[in-house]
């Protein structure tokens, strides 16, 4: 038997860190990052980077490597390969379950303003200040790129690529961020909005209330739909119960540690 967890996620780290203790003997685990990042965190278990090839290619890719059960736990917006492994599942006759953590909700004091994508984030910014927080990634900085008359901090993990906002200010950081630290920026650099993807998850929620105490407005992109008819579970505990109940009864309950497969 073979798991397969689609990662790049906190989620898909602790899932795997999870199935790792509770596989049982004989049932490999792999657990794919696209390779976006540089130096990411893996996770334990078998990793492979890199894309499949689109949607045929993950079907092939789940034959060959004869995956039980495939696990979308990716970024609630990372829609691409989301459809993908839909498609995929459905032409391998795969399992299939995606992991999503909640999104975030306003609550008392919170000045939110949704956006239906970077786009709509993008016109919606010159009314609402001069000097942006921008954390919704490198991906997609083009979208903010005519805005001349605003200035930006654009924080992520890696340097970004043009097309960029013409004044910017890359900050270089990857999470968890502590409300301190969103505190101190926002006063640093006299931030009057800031703009993020409602990505959910504790990890990136600080600067949420550091905009709610300095009383500025916060963009929030609106998330892709799941696809249809796929079950979805909000974190990893729920994904193991899910492998159990389909895949698991499959196998002999014997106790031990999950071998990795490639
Ligand atoms: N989008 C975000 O805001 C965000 C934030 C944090 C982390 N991430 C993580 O970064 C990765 C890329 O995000 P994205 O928004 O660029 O995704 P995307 O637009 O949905 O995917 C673009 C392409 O990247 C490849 N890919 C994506 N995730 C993959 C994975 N886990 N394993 C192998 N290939 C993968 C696929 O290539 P092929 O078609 O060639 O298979 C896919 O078609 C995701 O794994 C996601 O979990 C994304």
């Amino acid at each position: 038997m073979h798991v397969l967890v689609l990662g790049g996620t906190t989620e898909a780290r602790c899932l795997a860190e999870l199935l790792v203790e509770v596989l049982p003997a004989g049932v490999g685990l792999t657990s794919s990052l696209a390779g976006r990042v540089s130096g990411p965190r893996l996770p334990p278990g078998e990793v492979r980077i890199g894309g499949f090839g689109g949607a045929d290619g993950l079907a092939d890719w789940l034959r060959t490597h004869q995956v039980d059960a495939l696990i979308d736990a990716t970024h609630p917006f990372a829609g691409t390969i989301s459809f993908n492994a839909a498609a995929a599942a459905a032409a391998a006759h795969v399992p299939l379950l995606a992991v999503r953590r909640p999104g975030w909700v306003p609550g008392e004091g919170d000045d939110w303003h949704a956006a239906g994508s970077l786009a709509e984030a993008a016109a919606a910014l010159p009314a609402l200040g001069r000097r942006v927080f921008l954390t919704t990634g490198r991906m997609g900085l083009a979208a903010f790129a005519g805005l001349d008359e605003l200035w930006f901090l654009m924080r992520s993990v890696d340097a970004p690529q043009a097309p960029c906002p013409a004044r910017m200010e890359v900050l270089l950081d990857r999470g968890p961020f502590t409300l301190d630290g969103e505190r101190e920026l926002i006063r640093r650099h006299r931030i009057d909005v800031v703009v993020t993807k409602d990505s959910g998850g504790a990890a990136t929620a600080p600067k949420l209330t550091a905009a709610r105490e300095a009383g500025i407005p916060v963009v929030v992109v609106r998330r892709p739909p799941v696809p249809e008819g796929i079950p979805v579970v909000e974190g990893p505990e729920p994904a193991v119960d899910w492998l159990r109940e389909h895949i698991l009864h499959r196998t002999q309950p014997t106790a031990g540690p999950a071998q990795t497969s490639g």
